[in-house]
């Protein structure tokens, strides 16, 4: 009996763990098409017209792919590839790009100079 709880306890951890944070290394996998107009990192690729997603919460780029996917958000360009997304990728998307750093900071500075 005693077993038989540490496992269901057991069990309730890794799942919840591996739900609740995605993978980066598949998200960088699957970053390829977004990099376009997002760039490697996240930072954009210089045209103000992408946002910057690096650094950003990962619950929020999740939450925004999510809404893009539904139409709840309205965008053509972002409708399409989220389309293409799982949850699983969307999560493992979100983790990517939220581990990068971001260069909003850098470019606040150089506005205000
Ligand atoms: C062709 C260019 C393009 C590509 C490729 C692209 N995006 Fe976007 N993305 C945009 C634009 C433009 C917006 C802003 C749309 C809006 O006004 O809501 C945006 C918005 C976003 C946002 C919301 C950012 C925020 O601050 O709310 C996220 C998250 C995002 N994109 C992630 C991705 C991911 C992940 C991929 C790859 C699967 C991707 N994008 C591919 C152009 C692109």
């Amino acid at each position: 009996m005693k077993n038989w709880m540490a496992i269901a306890a057991l069990g309730v951890i890794v799942s919840h763990s591996a739900m609740a944070s995605g993978n980066p290394g598949r998200g960088l996998e699957l970053s390829v098409p977004c990099q376009a107009c997002h760039g490697k990192d996240g930072n954009g690729v210089g045209d103000p017209q992408y946002p910057i997603i690096a650094g950003q919460y990962a619950d929020y780029l999740e939450h925004s792919l999510k809404a893009y996917r539904s139409g709840e958000r309205e965008n053509a360009i972002m409708l399409g590839f989220a389309q293409t997304l799982s949850d699983q990728d969307i999560k493992d998307l979100a983790a990517y790009f939220a581990a990068q750093q971001s260069k909003l900071g850098d470019l606040d500075r150089k506005n205000v100079d």
